[in-house]
């Protein structure tokens, strides 16, 4: 269940940081400082907005997204976990695992300085978790709000045995159009090609281009990558700790029209460029042991 805005007040940041109910029954959190403003859905612990002051939103959000119980949202940085895409082995099981699907609880919500707001967010495992998922577990997603946008998933094992998950941080970044932007740091990586039978394949030497549909698990990366949109002027860099994978993903035509949360003409606005454990990087977590995965992301001009 998602808590409601009212049983969240005494956690309020007067003139910073306050809890709204939607009127599709989610519960949002709105922060407002100086350094910037954001939404944050409990459902999925969902970052929807990121918008710096006197700058442009830095997150793409669909128009046609769902804002409901039970389904992802579209856009903004939906957390993955404890799988990435189809489950393997699993066809009945619902794409990227359940933490976007589910209800998480505030557990803080602070600022030190009246600029800069963290809010952490906590999912535990439950009987509905178990159901589809048979591990115990507690996943806390720290969100640091100010200049820049820092997100923290954190997995604890709370279960007797060793577990291992998928988890991705997928970021939609808001762009002027997807075929003028480039995206450098992923020069020389392999990637598997998901759009062409998870054909393992090399990147060039030259920035990413996107001039079809696109769906690469970059592999071995931990470097800094980012999206250069000449169109708005900016250069949005994401840097990231924890995370040996990168995902580039843009839907083009096609797919666009088949995603029913998802407008047919959305697609040139939109890339995501995801912070991801996924496939060979899946992680293996003892009994007892914490992950952590960080992304940090700010934007600059674009001289
Ligand atoms: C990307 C995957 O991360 O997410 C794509 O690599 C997938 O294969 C996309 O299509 C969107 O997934 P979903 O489940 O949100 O429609």
């Amino acid at each position: 269940m998602n808590p409601s805005a009212a049983s969240l007040r005494d956690l309020e940041l007067p003139g910073i940081a306050s809890f709204h109910q939607d009127p599709g029954g989610l519960t949002e959190l709105r922060v407002s400082t100086t350094a910037a403003s954001a939404r944050i859905f409990l459902h999925g612990a969902h970052v929807a907005e990121f918008q710096p002051a006197g700058q442009r939103p830095v997150l793409f959000m669909s128009a046609a997204s769902h804002f409901a119980p039970n389904k992802p949202i579209r856009g903004g940085v939906p957390v993955i976990f404890p799988w990435f895409g189809p489950r393997s082995g699993h066809p009945e099981s619902p794409a990227h695992g359940f933490a976007r699907t589910n209800a998480w609880e505030v557990e803080s919500l602070q600022s030190s300085d009246g600029t800069n707001v963290e809010a952490v967010l906590k999912l535990t495992s439950s009987p509905a978790t178990k159901a589809l998922w048979p591990h115990d577990f507690i996943l806390r997603h720290r969100i640091r709000i100010g200049a820049s946008l820092e997100m923290e998933l954190e997995v604890e094992n709370r279960s007797a045995e060793p577990f291992s998950f998928e988890e991705a941080l997928h970021t939609y970044f808001s762009v002027s159009d997807v075929r003028k932007t480039s995206v450098t740091g992923l020069e020389g990586t392999r990637y598997v090609d998901k759009t062409d039978g998870m054909k393992i394949k090399t990147e060039g030497d030259a920035p990413i281009r996107i001039t079809a549909e696109t769906d690469r698990v970059y592999l071995q990366t931990q470097t800094t990558t980012a999206i250069d949109d000449p169109g708005l002027a900016r250069r949005i860099e994401i840097a990231k700790a924890g995370s040996d994978a990168t995902v580039v993903w843009n839907p083009w035509v096609a797919k666009a029209k088949a995603m029913a949360d998802f407008g047919d003409e959305e697609w040139p606005a939109m890339i995501c460029v995801e912070t991801a454990n996924a496939g060979e990087s899946a992680v293996t977590l003892a009994p007892g042991a914490v992950h952590r995965m960080r992304a940090r992301i700010a934007v600059t001009p674009l001289g």
